[in-house]
């Protein structure tokens, strides 16, 4: 009876903290109580869904503040996979926000989908593309900044293909297969 019990428990639990992914080059964040704006986050962050309120969705976000910015938040506070940016407050390694509903997918690969498009677009013109599991997250920075030259890329188009490359990275966060 017990057993069934916490079984349940942890099956609720799971389906309530359901994993989704920010689909929008970068969206909005709200504060979770007076739905200001405090800052934004970025493409393919996996976000934990609590409740749906209206066309806002309360969501928890849990990495690490950044070693050079402490109002940023990355997987890996490197920083590795930038996660949000607060305009500014400090960030906390683990946070709820609002975020607008429809910047919010299943698909953990529909999410980075754009980017790698653009990666391919920029990168495999010279040479064969380097697939990102080729290198380790923390690689990818050094390789990118070579290239960037060659590519003739802005430092934001730099900086979001260096977030799919790492996230991808043969240690890095993604799960799904491209
Ligand atoms: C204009 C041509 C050109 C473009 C565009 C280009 N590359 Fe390269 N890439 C090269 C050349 C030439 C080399 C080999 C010589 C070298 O290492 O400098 C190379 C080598 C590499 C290597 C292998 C380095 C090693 O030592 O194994 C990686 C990884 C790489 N490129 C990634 C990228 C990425 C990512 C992009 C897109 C931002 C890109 N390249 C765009 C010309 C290009």
């Amino acid at each position: 009876m017990k057993k069934t019990l916490v079984l349940l428990t942890i099956l609720s639990s799971f389906a309530f903290a359901k994993t989704m992914y920010v689909f929008d080059i970068k969206s909005k964040l709200f504060d979770p109580t007076n739905k200001s704006e405090v800052g934004e986050i970025y493409e393919g962050t996996p976000v934990k869904v609590i409740k749906q309120d209206g066309n806002l969705t309360l969501i928890e976000v849990v990495g690490e503040v950044t070693a050079d910015n402490e109002s940023m938040v990355a997987y890996k506070k490197d920083p590795l996979v930038t996660f949000y940016n607060l305009k500014n407050t400090k960030a906390q390694p683990k946070a709820k926000f609002f975020i607008d509903s429809e910047d919010l997918t299943d698909g953990e690969y529909a999410s980075w989908e754009e980017i790698e498009l653009m990666y391919y677009d920029s990168c495999s013109s010279c040479h064969a593309a380097h697939k990102p599991k080729e290198h380790k997250m923390n690689e990818w920075d050094a390789y990118l900044s070579a290239m960037q030259f060659f590519a003739k890329i802005t430092d934001e188009e730099r900086d979001r293909i260096l977030r799919f490359l790492q996230a991808y990275a043969s240690d890095g966060i993604a799960k799904e297969e491209e």
